[in-house]
């Protein structure tokens, strides 16, 4: 059967989740530097979290910042930093308006003491909101967080199972329970590929790919992205007639 993108019913037991890529190309295709891109960037995330918020959504993951792009050159890094920190501070007081409840996934070791604080703080201020759960994956790894739950499932020998896997990850990654399976994973920017992001978690997504450049992506998007979710017929592996069952 075939839902709207605005049944908040079934819209709450979402969890969406979007690679933001393309930024750089969409600044040097216009002859600017690629931090205009990540500005641009920002901009887009905003208008995305607000739609999120409007259709309901349970949970948004963001894919922002990877373990990988430490790589980059130091000035590109030390402007997505500065980007992250003035997104944090300036957006915290509409989150807590629209009780949004804040996470940010993944190492915050390497980042700066500003950063970290940042993330603290606007984390704290928003625990209590039963809106969207917005998580933002900054110096994430889905390879490390697979071995990190690994490690501790041998530290305390725990029997590996998909439950025992699933509970670790979550854990790793502040998830406040089991670690959410992804429904819905969004990559802009024309890219066919994973880029190490949510490799358990996505085992069962629903994949879109769009060649469009993520400052280009709008609220009408992300409805877009959700309306066409919800006419995939997801199988888990078993036949059609069997799932109501
Ligand atoms: C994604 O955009 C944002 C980050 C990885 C920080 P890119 O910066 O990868 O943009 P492209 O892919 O080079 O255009
Ligand atoms: C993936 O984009 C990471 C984020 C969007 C944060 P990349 O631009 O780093 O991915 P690759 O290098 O093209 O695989
Ligand atoms: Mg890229």
């Amino acid at each position: 059967m075939k839902q709207s993108a605005w049944d908040s019913e079934s819209n709450r037991s979402l969890h969406v989740a979007i690679i933001m890529d393309g930024s750089g190309r969409w600044a040097t295709s216009r002859g600017r530097p690629r931090e205009e891109g990540h500005e641009a960037g920002a901009a887009a995330v905003r208008r995305t979290v607000e739609a999120a918020e409007h259709l309901g959504l349970g949970t948004l993951t963001l894919f922002a910042f990877s373990g990988d792009n430490w790589r980059r050159p130091s000035r590109e890094v030390a402007n997505l930093m500065h980007i992250f920190e003035e997104y944090f501070r300036r957006d915290l007081p509409r989150w807590i308006e629209s009780g949004t409840r804040l996470s940010v996934v993944g190492r915050r070791d390497r980042f700066a003491p500003q950063l970290q604080e940042a993330i603290e703080i606007a984390e704290a201020y928003t625990a209590e909101g039963r809106g969207l759960h917005l998580r933002i994956a900054l110096d994430y790894s889905g390879r490390d967080s697979i071995l990190q739950a690994a490690r501790l499932l041998r530290r305390r020998f725990v029997e590996p199972t998909r439950e025992a896997f699933a509970g670790l990850l979550g854990e790793i990654t502040n998830s406040g329970g089991p670690s959410p399976d992804i429904d819905l994973l969004i990559r802009t920017g024309g890219e066919l590929r994973m880029s190490d992001f949510m490799l358990w978690e996505a085992a069962y997504a629903e994949l879109i790919f769009t060649d469009q450049l993520w400052p280009d992506f709008c609220g009408a998007d992300l409805v877009a992205a959700v309306c066409e979710y919800h006419t995939r017929d997801r199988r888990f592996g078993r036949i059609e007639e069997l799932i109501a069952s």
